[in-house]
């Protein structure tokens, strides 16, 4: 009995929740996840207070984020527990970078490794509304057609705007590599570290991402947006650091530097961060 009281609440839940989903979107696919659901997603904003691009917090004083986001140091700042951007709503958590750690084999023009760690001045504290996102074990994949989310704020097609915006979220499947590296799509310009996501029922969302939006698969963050058309038709996705190919070198950052007192150094020779990320 109490068993059947249980899925009628779930059952409740889910028919509220899709309700909401459609009032709010008009488009499918395209939704506001509940305000903090996404509880690691952070803001890179400006010291003007202007959003430019989405990041995660993978530790209390790091920030994982695509490498093509990065900028000067003083003029950054890290905004957590987050929902409607350019408006104070009582959660958020302002930390300033303190240093940025590209990966060793960044290239800006074909995008490899498109992911870079920032470690903040002062530690965000994880709360209800703030927490550490999940990352996935080292090289682990996803098999297309798997449903993702990708979540961020978005930027108006026509430059910034400067109107509140709520955090969103749309589904989106995996494209296989193969699919996605075809002379049919991206044609040859796949690296082992990315991971292709997209469809042509995207919705709105999917035509408004910033660099580093998070795609969540099965609870896990594995990529970071990076490039490639993610609302167009299904033959051109989007394209994603994959992260679980950067795992290891996520660590060996992170926790390389804490044993060393916080003094930083550039942590890897290219050479051992080619033969695992
Ligand atoms: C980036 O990749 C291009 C194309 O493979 C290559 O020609 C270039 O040397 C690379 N740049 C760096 C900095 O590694
Ligand atoms: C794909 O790339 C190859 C090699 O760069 C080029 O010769 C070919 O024309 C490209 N195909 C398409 C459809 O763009
Ligand atoms: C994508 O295609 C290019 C050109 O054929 C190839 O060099 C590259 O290894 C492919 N990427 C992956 C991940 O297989």
């Amino acid at each position: 009995m109490p068993r059947i009281l249980l899925w009628i609440f779930v059952l409740l839940k889910l028919f509220i929740a899709s309700g909401q989903d459609f009032f709010q979107s008009q488009r499918a696919g395209d939704y506001a996840p509940s305000p903090h659901s996404v509880e690691y997603i952070v803001s890179l904003q400006t010291s003007k207070g202007q959003h430019f691009c989405v990041g995660s917090l993978v530790h209390k004083y790091w920030v994982l984020t695509a490498a093509h986001c990065n900028t000067r140091v003083d003029q950054m700042m890290i905004v957590a527990g987050d929902n409607i951007l350019g408006k104070y709503e009582g959660m958020e958590q302002y930390s300033k970078p303190h240093s940025i750690t590209l990966h060793p084999l960044y290239n800006k023009s074909t995008s490899n490794a498109d992911i870079m760690l920032i470690k903040l001045r002062a530690p965000i504290k994880p709360n209800r509304y703030v927490s550490l996102a999940p990352l996935p074990k080292q090289n682990t994949g996803m098999l297309p057609g798997q449903l993702c989310q990708m979540s961020g704020w978005g930027s108006p097609p026509q430059g910034r705007s400067r109107s509140p915006l709520t955090l969103r979220s749309v589904t989106l499947p995996i494209i296989s590599t193969a699919k996605c590296n075809s002379s049919k799509s991206i044609n040859g310009s796949i690296t082992s570290n990315m991971i292709c996501a997209g469809s042509n029922t995207g919705g709105e969302k999917a035509c408004k991402w910033d660099p580093g939006e998070l795609l969540v698969c099965g609870g896990r963050l594995y990529g970071l947006a990076s490039w490639g058309n993610i609302c167009g038709d299904a033959g051109f996705p989007g394209v994603f650091t994959a992260v679980s190919r950067f795992r290891r070198w996520i660590d060996r950052t992170i926790y390389r530097s804490w044993t060393r007192c916080f003094k930083y150094r550039y942590p890897l020779s290219s050479k051992s961060s080619m033969s695992d990320g």
